[in-house]
């Protein structure tokens, strides 16, 4: 079951037209929750970066906060699976015409849908995994959510034609992030973090690591990171919601440090696993 334009239908009974401007020009934002044992996690901060990303776009927001929790509600309860992902799309809306600038009295489109929330297989713990780099070409608001994701979906693609996972992206000799992940760093025990701001999405995952990293004493600064404190890292790691926390083990072929999982990946990966059954799953509440 999904929710278009304020009513649950079964999937293969939405239609959108082909006049949408999500469709014709990208111009939308988008959110993505996942849901542990049934509970969305951190879902007003998600709802909050959809607002800033609509803000940043200049459309209205459609839905009241009150209005989107029991849209997400009712899509987690109506679905299968206690672990789902939530994927928020809203668009410009469908005018009769294709002109680019914004159209007169034409409602959004709204979608919901609820997906199986997939997390990267235990097993890439042991391994890590592999990564290329490539010059980040997007433009200069990638702290929005946009469904404009051509860039990323191209230097995602270069990741897999190289058999890996992830392409981390540099700007001017900067780390920004990866092309759907952010990206951190160790040197000599100190956990590295690129500073948020409009090169980079704030992913609501960074933040839980951070929060982590605070919580068990290990030390961090956020700062800009050059590229070349990335090749001589003595770890790198890749976050996301539906990624988690996954080390990085080699970068354009060559090893990350020892080329193996890094002691403070393994234990993020554990606080992490551990804040995901207690917290996020509730089995403390
Ligand atoms: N992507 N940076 C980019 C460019 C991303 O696309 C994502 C997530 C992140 C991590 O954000 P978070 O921790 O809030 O998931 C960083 C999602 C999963 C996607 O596009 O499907």
């Amino acid at each position: 079951m999904i929710y278009l334009n304020g009513h649950y239908m079964p999937i293969a009974e939405a239609r959108i037209s082909p006049m949408d401007r999500g469709f014709l020009f990208g111009d939308g934002a988008y959110e993505l929750i996942p849901v542990y044992s049934r509970r969305p996690f951190r879902p007003d901060e998600h709802l909050a970066r959809l607002v800033h990303t609509l803000d940043g776009i200049r459309l209205a927001n459609p839905l009241s906060l009150p209005q989107w929790r029991a849209v997400i509600e009712h899509l987690v309860s109506g679905n299968q699976g206690e672990d789902q992902s939530i994927y928020i799309q809203v668009t410009r809306g469908a005018d009769v015409k294709r002109d680019h600038p914004f159209p007169k009295g034409v409602p959004p489109t709204v979608f919901v849908m609820s997906a199986p929330l997939v997390t990267a297989a235990p097993e890439l713990l042991q391994t890590g995994v592999a990564c290329v780099s490539a010059a980040d070409n997007r433009w200069l608001r990638c702290n929005l959510k946009t469904v404009s994701l051509l860039a990323n979906v191209l230097l995602r693609q270069e990741a897999v034609d190289a058999g890996c996972a992830e392409t981390i992206l540099f700007r001017d000799g900067f780390l920004s992030e990866g092309a759907a992940s952010n990206i951190f760093i160790v040197r000599d025990g100190l956990l590295l973090a690129p500073p948020k701001g409009h090169l980079m999405l704030p992913g609501i995952t960074y933040d839980v690591v951070l929060e982590l990293a605070q919580k068990h004493g290990l030390s961090y600064e956020v700062r800009d990171i050059l590229e070349a404190e990335v090749r001589a890292a003595d770890e790198i790691w890749m976050t996301s919601s539906t990624k988690e926390v996954l080390p990085v083990t080699t970068l354009d072929g060559r090893p990350v440090g020892t080329g193996k999982p890094g002691a403070l990946a393994v234990a993020m990966y554990s606080w992490y696993q551990d804040f995901k059954r207690t917290v996020m799953r509730g089995a403390e509440s």
